[in-house]
């Protein structure tokens, strides 16, 4: 492949994946799940979801990605050419679309409420009016498509940089501030009157609401928030620098990955049990109760941007991993440049986007179109995380463990860390065995096969 880019060092590898991995799950999914179902008992499943599957898949994706330097369709038809195993590529392809559909969207909320802070909406913010500006935003027919697209002009014009010049100089740059101003959050929230039952409600640990249903939860969330399941770890890991230890990269990116979770979860709940808010779920949580609580501390103003502008600098860095998915694959297997391919990526992802924009809500323009009970945003959502993404992670799991040259994928996954070959042996067992395992029972209970 001529001239194909890479991050520049160690460094660069760690902030790009870290920053594909934190994302709008950190801030809302992560601390209401975990709150939700047993605080610390369902933090510590959470944790061995990621050991057992998360991570196993993860290496796997990097061994794909670095070992074939290419993207996501590329890398299986360089290791089993002419076979059918090119399709789990394809699907991942399909599956970051999917996502992009209703992630800009989202996304386009979070800057417009940045813009929204900045400029003092908030100001005299109750509880009706943060529900009246939330609900008029979802209905509005115009507003939200215009931030969406605002959100994919960002990515294209990052993207557009390329690896080096725009994702590694933009991730190096915001993670470490997201990090700095999560922190700032986390300071005020916790030393308001009442914080402390913020803080139990995200750790107590109640093993008795750890149901069936949690331990599933808590496996799709893994997946989920390590960005796995959909090509894009093959693709970054594309990018990696030879002697880059992937075992340590996993894990840094995991460990800190849950951190970011654990600190955003700090700095919203204790603000919300402060307040006597209820703790509800979801963008209802990020976009209602946010506004309304942080406006009434002091220094809610300049919080409340803090906060809007950390969620955007989440939202933006994952985003950037996804697009850059068909991106990678356009430029290398239909030999796009790679401009007209972010171009060509990020129009197809606004055409389609626009209709999960307009369908967020009954009330929206079409809120009416329905395909059995769920409207398209709905359908986006479902389809990426709970069929496409479990689906590719097991066979991804499948490729590498049972198909891929046992000897090759230890070599790569030992280059650069001697230690790494003692984890070998382990790492296959688990791979090949536990973690498809885990992976076939979410997948048949997410599709309704089974009840657990
Ligand atoms: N990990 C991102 C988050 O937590 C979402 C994501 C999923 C990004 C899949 C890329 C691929 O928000």
């Amino acid at each position: 492949m001529k001239n194909r880019e890479t991050f520049s060092s160690g460094l660069a590898v760690f902030f790009a994946t870290l920053g594909s991995a934190v994302g709008l799950g950190n801030i809302w999914k992560f601390p209401y799940l975990t709150g939700q179902h047993g605080g610390g008992a369902f933090l510590l499943v959470y944790l061995a979801c990621i050991v057992f599957v998360g991570l196993p898949v993860m290496l796997g994706e990097f061994y794909l990605g670095r070992r074939t330097r290419s993207n996501a369709v590329g890398a299986f038809e360089k290791l089993a050419p002419g076979t059918p195993w090119k399709n789990i590529g394809a699907m991942g392809v399909a599956a970051a679309a999917l996502i992009m559909f209703f992630y800009s969207s989202v996304a386009g909320w979070v800057y417009f409420y940045l813009f929204k802070a900045l400029r003092g909406d908030f100001a005299a913010v109750t509880m009706e009016s943060a529900k009246a500006q939330f609900g008029a935003l979802v209905v509005d027919p115009v507003t939200p498509v215009v931030w969406q697209l605002a959100v994919l002009a960002v990515v294209a014009a990052i993207l557009v940089m390329g690896v080096k010049k725009g994702i590694e100089r933009i991730t190096k740059t915001l993670m470490p501030l997201l990090f700095i101003l999560i922190v700032a959050c986390d300071l005020r929230a916790l030393t308001l009157p009442g914080a402390a039952d913020g803080v139990s409600f995200l750790f107590a640990t109640d093993f008795g609401k750890l149901s069936a249903a949690a331990v599933l939860t808590a496996l799709g969330l893994a997946f989920f928030k390590l960005s796995l399941g959909m090509g894009c770890m093959i693709t970054y890991g594309s990018y990696f620098t030879a002697d880059n230890n992937l075992f340590a990269t996993g894990a840094k990116v995991a460990l800190s990955d849950t951190l970011v979770s654990l600190l955003a979860g700090l700095a919203i709940f204790p603000t919300v049990f402060s307040f006597g808010l209820e703790p509800g779920a979801g963008p209802g949580l990020l976009f209602m109760t946010i506004p309304l609580v942080f406006s009434q501390m002091p220094f809610g103003s300049v919080l409340l941007v803090a906060f809007f502008f950390l969620a955007a600098i989440a939202a933006t860095t994952a985003m950037l991993s996804l697009v850059e998915v068909p991106v990678a694959y356009l430029a290398e297997e239909k030999g796009l440049p790679r401009s007209r391919a972010v171009m060509l990526s990020v129009a197809g992802i606004f055409a389609v986007g626009v209709l999960a924009t307009l369908s967020v809500d009954k009330g929206s323009l079409l809120g009416g179109y329905t395909f059995m009970g769920r409207g398209f945003f709905d359908w986006f959502d479902y389809l990426s995380s709970n069929i496409l993404l479990p689906l590719g992670g097991l066979l991804i799991a499948l490729f590498v463990g049972r198909i891929a040259d046992k000897a090759d994928v230890a070599r790569e996954l030992s280059k650069g860390s001697p230690a790494a070959a003692r984890l070998l042996t382990v790492y296959f067992i688990i791979l090949r065995y536990v973690t498809p395992a885990l992976l076939i029972v979410i997948f048949l209970s997410s599709v309704g096969v089974i009840k657990l």
